[in-house]
């Protein structure tokens, strides 16, 4: 393995979510103004259940807490049930004691996502950057919404989604044809530079990603090897990711 951070090999699903959860309590117990980096998708929905669990067990307070989302379709209404907003309010936010106006998903509808994003960026900074980050990974080897190109965008931007993304993401759709083709997604920059990253992987189908990650290549084709440099890097997978 030629990773600079750490992988952490989980039995199943619910083990690699209840030890993600762990490592995120942790952080938050330590340091209750943490800044938190967080993902969609199925992936990290174990991890924000046993997060809320642990707050209603009175081990954890969120009220310091700020957060900064990955990414957001574009276009895409906050209230829509497939927008990113709705899926972290429904599965973290609303469950727990954070001050909503500390929770940032980038806008979905805003007029101007040059503007938009540049103001993310900045939203980013003044908050101190981001101190645990939580990518998912795409089959393909996305992070966000950072899909393999022969070069990748430091900064946050407007993505178009490759068709196996769109494919892939249309199982929370009802038709292939209503999933945007376009998101607003962090660049590689806000992920390299987030203190310590907690990257999420379970099943077979994100083995050859997480083995790309391992075999010693960086490539844009691939953006989660790129995670190979960051030092602060921690994986945690289930066994049908790392061994397929
Ligand atoms: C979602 C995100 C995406 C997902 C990835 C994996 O906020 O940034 O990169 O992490 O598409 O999705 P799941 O977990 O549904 O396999």
């Amino acid at each position: 393995m030629s990773i600079k951070g750490r992988i952490i090999v989980c039995r199943d699903y619910d083990d690699m979510s209840r030890r993600a959860a762990e490592f995120f309590a942790e952080y938050i117990r330590s340091n209750s103004r943490a800044v938190l980096g967080l993902a969609t998708g199925s992936t990290p929905v174990g991890t924000y259940k046993y997060l809320v669990e642990e707050y209603r067990a009175g081990k954890l307070d969120f009220s310091g807490i700020t957060t900064f989302n990955l990414d957001e379709y574009y276009p895409m209404a906050p209230d829509h049930t497939q927008s990113y907003r709705y899926f972290m309010d429904t599965n973290l936010f609303d469950h727990v004691n954070i001050n909503k106006a500390n929770t940032n998903v980038p806008d979905g509808l805003c007029a101007d996502p040059k503007a938009y994003c540049e103001e993310y960026d900045r939203r980013i900074a003044a908050a101190g950057g981001i101190d645990v980050q939580l990518p998912g990974v795409g089959k393909n080897g996305h992070i966000g919404f950072n899909e393999p190109a022969p070069y990748l965008v430091g900064g946050t931007h407007l993505a178009e989604l490759k068709d196996d993304t769109i494919a892939a993401n249309s199982r929370f759709f009802d038709n292939v044809a209503d999933v945007p083709r376009k998101a607003i997604t962090m660049g590689i920059d806000a992920i390299m530079n987030a203190k310590n990253v907690v990257l999420l992987a379970s099943g077979k189908g994100k083995h050859e990603a997480i083995a790309a990650l391992l075999s010693g290549v960086y490539t844009t084709e691939i953006p989660v090897t790129l995670l190979r440099a960051h030092s602060g890097l921690t994986v945690f997978c289930d066994e049908n990711a790392y061994n397929g």
